[in-house]
């Protein structure tokens, strides 16, 4: 890109460029009027805990740390309640305990919450009998239902998106600061399923470790175990909706660079990467640490210019590389993908989402994903890594904790005619309570048997 680009990057500066995946409001005036009002408003996170995230992200580039990243695929208003936010967290608190305890390493803790509301779409209509309508892009921009009214992107919408991402924040901040004492101990978990596993008993000894370990801390800490009680968790969600993001994108006093202060952790989705367009501008100047979603559709060339571009500085903890190819498809393309970054001498965060390569439609028509491919992609990915003298350092999940039928299979077994019980999702299906669990199992077993 020529220098006198580079120079003028300014929060707005991507409206210079082609943007994709905007929705056409009826009404820029009033678009307007909302925008100028979320300008005024204080932010949602503040700058040092964005520079602590970094810190703890340049960490797990170094091996020192490991990132779990999850939650849902899109936030529902009506979903920011006491009920699935706590038990969100209890799940990817649980996760953590799992994974900390058997990567004997410490967890980065980043939820798909709290500003998780705007979805990229393949088309930007949806046609149902003779009516086409705009595609629901997520609730900080229509409703789902399928009428003109509900489909029309309707600017109040943005500051409903920040109210409950406030909202969610407020009690995910409360919840950390100690009420999760409990989760701690494993005697409290929901591990049931666990018994229609044929790993039933190595799992079992993991709970049963886990559980000694903390009694023994519990046991020898006393008082120090306050501290334990105390959890942080980040925040990230896609960064879509431009004009949102630029009112949230403010400099902060005393301190260089220009922070997004509406999330911790905003990422590129696969839709909208092209170096020279919108999201790409808008990303490159934020001095937050970034996502980049990389499907199987990106060459290694392509990777290298999103990553100059990016991180041109190779700066520790800025870049995390969020790769989701399918379980069928990793063993192909991610090997030339780490051969680039190492050829680059550049160092970023490699995580695995095996959610989105491993979607598909069940005979009915429902979105589903299969246990055994989700977790096929994560093993590859860790021998992948492995074998290529690289580090897979997190790994990224479509969760809730809520006992919802969405993906088949797991210990349980759900079958695709188990799925239209409980199936909730506004957009991709997500793993439930028990195989979440079940997957931070999965993980430390692949970890164990690559690193004996
Ligand atoms: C997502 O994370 O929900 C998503 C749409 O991902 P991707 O951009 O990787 O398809
Ligand atoms: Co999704």
């Amino acid at each position: 890109m020529p220098t006198d680009t580079v120079d003028r990057w300014s929060p707005s500066s991507w409206r210079e460029r082609p943007v994709r995946q905007q929705p056409t409001y009826p009404d820029p005036d009033a678009l307007q009027a909302t925008l100028s009002q979320i300008d005024h408003l204080p932010p949602l996170v503040t700058s040092w805990e964005i520079d602590n995230l970094k810190e703890d992200l340049a960490q797990a580039e170094a091996g020192n740390r490991f990132l779990l990243q999850g939650g849902d695929c899109a936030e529902s208003f009506e979903d920011c309640t006491a009920d699935v936010v706590t038990s969100r967290l209890k799940i990817l608190l649980q996760m953590s305990l799992v994974l900390t305890y058997g990567l004997n390493t410490k967890i980065v803790r980043v939820g798909r919450f709290a500003g998780q509301y705007a979805k990229p779409r393949s088309s930007d209509t949806e046609t149902q009998g003779d009516t086409t309508l705009p595609s629901y892009r997520g609730e900080i921009i229509n409703s789902p239902e399928f009428t003109e009214a509900a489909r029309t992107p309707d600017p109040d919408r943005l500051l409903k998106a920040y109210t409950h991402s406030g909202l969610t924040l407020n009690l995910v901040r409360a919840l950390s600061e100690g009420g999760f004492a409990d989760l701690r101990h494993p005697e409290y978990w929901n591990v049931d399923f666990m018994a229609h596993s044929p790993l039933a008993n190595e799992y079992q000894r993991l709970v049963d470790d886990i559980g000694t370990a903390m009694q023994f801390i519990d046991t020898v800490a006393e008082h120090a175990l306050n501290a334990m009680e105390r959890v942080t968790f980040y925040t990230s969600h896609e960064a879509l909706l431009l004009p949102y993001e630029e009112a949230l994108t403010r400099s902060v006093p005393h301190k260089e660079g220009i922070y997004n202060l509406g999330t911790h952790l905003p990422w590129i989705g696969k839709r909208t990467n092209a170096p020279d367009e919108a999201h790409m501008e808008y990303m490159r100047g934020i001095a937050n640490p970034v996502g980049l979603k990389v499907g199987p559709d990106m060459t290694p060339s392509k990777l290298r210019t999103l990553i100059n571009h990016l991180d041109p500085d190779d700066e520790p903890g800025r870049l995390t590389l969020i790769t989701r190819f399918g379980a069928n498809k990793i063993a192909d393309r991610l090997p030339p993908l780490i051969n680039m970054v190492q050829s680059m001498g550049h160092s970023v965060l490699w995580c695995c989402d095996p959610m989105h390569g491993n979607t598909e439609r069940t005979n009915g028509g429902i979105k589903t994903r299969r246990f055994k491919n989700i977790l096929g992609e994560l093993e590859q990915a860790f021998e992948i890594h492995a074998a290529e003298g690289s580090r897979l350092g997190g790994v990224h999940f479509e969760l809730t904790g809520e006992n919802v039928t969405e993906c088949i299979g797991g210990a349980r077994g759900l079958k695709a005619n188990d799925l239209e019980r409980a199936y909730k999702s506004l957009v991709d299906p997500r793993l439930n309570y028990e195989q979440s669990l079940e997957i931070a199992f999965s993980i430390v077993r692949k970890y164990r048997a690559l690193h004996k």
